[in-house]
């Protein structure tokens, strides 16, 4: 597969920084908490050095500092890394690509990465680059939200486009951005990059939106691969993706403070470096 394309979408579109801030604000329900069980499975502690890849606006690094650990967040996105700065000020945050990075081999004792892993043009070459900068026996944990054919807004999405939309608009070709739920596939792949022990668990979150008309905005305004999709697509699509969306948050939905939750599980991938 040639990601050239998807690659330069990644990076073009994560360097925006209103995708990225709106991204920070409307998955913060979810990458919250995500970030606490990453941040658990890896047992960050006083005196572990973590390295958070895919750091964004620094989820996944508050948790860690949270639980007393030394952490560099490292995010190819200078719009992510201000955003980060700003938030988790005792972190570093380097700009960089966690595809090819300039730390040393065996720099860090636990990498995590919540939600990155989906980005990556070659997600095995990722997990393996990951790996060289492990501690041998060392943790590493990452997230991937449940897709197609599971109980989950992305599902929704995935549904509401396949009655909606036109699927002779071509997108930047790149790798399934859900694979990794997939337990055999994810002991496959992970094992590979030089994991050992892999471990694939469930998270139950919850997306929130202030009104159900904005399901859609989260993944049109909040996503890049989403958006791309879309913005290829005619507004009375966009219409009527919008409206499905609505529907099924009132249908399907938890309404609660102030607003709606909707289903937006996602599992964590743990493994120990061989
Ligand atoms: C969906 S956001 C996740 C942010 C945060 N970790 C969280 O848990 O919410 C994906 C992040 O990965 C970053 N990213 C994607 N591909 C990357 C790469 N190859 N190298 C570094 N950062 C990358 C993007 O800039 C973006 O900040």
């Amino acid at each position: 597969m040639d990601t050239t394309a998807f690659e330069a979408m990644e990076r073009d579109g994560w360097a925006d920084p209103s995708i990225a801030k709106y991204y920070a604000d409307a998955f913060s329900n979810a990458t919250r908490l995500v970030g606490q069980e990453l941040a658990s499975a890896v047992g960050s502690s006083p005196g572990m050095h973590v390295l958070d890849l895919c750091s964004g606006h620094g989820a996944v690094a508050a948790e860690l500092v949270a639980r007393g650990a030394e952490v560099t967040g490292l995010d190819f996105s200078p719009a992510m890394v201000s955003l980060a700065e700003a938030a988790v000020p005792d972190a570093i945050f380097i700009q960089g690509d966690a595809m090819a990075m300039a730390f040393a081999d065996a720099s860090f004792d636990a990498v995590t990465i919540g939600f990155g892993v989906p980005h990556f043009p070659d997600p095995a070459k990722g997990l393996a680059e990951a790996a060289r900068v492990l501690k041998a026996g060392c943790p590493i944990a990452f997230s991937i939200w449940y897709g197609a054919g599971s109980d989950s807004a992305f599902a929704w999405l995935f549904e509401a486009f396949g009655k909606h939309g036109d699927t002779s608009v071509a997108v930047p070709e790149g790798p399934d951005a859900h694979q990794l739920v997939d337990r055999g596939l994810a002991d496959k792949m992970v094992s590979a990059a030089g994991f050992a022990n892999v471990v694939v668990s469930d998270v139950p979150s919850e997306i929130w939106v202030a009104e159900p008309e904005d399901l859609f905005d989260i993944f049109y305004k909040g996503a890049v691969r989403a958006a791309e999709r879309f913005s290829g697509q005619t507004s009375d699509v966009r219409a009527a993706v919008r409206l499905d969306l609505a529907n099924r948050t009132r249908s399907e939905g938890r309404k609660d403070d102030g607003g709606w939750f909707v289903p937006a599980p996602s599992v964590i991938v743990r493994g120990t470096r061989r």
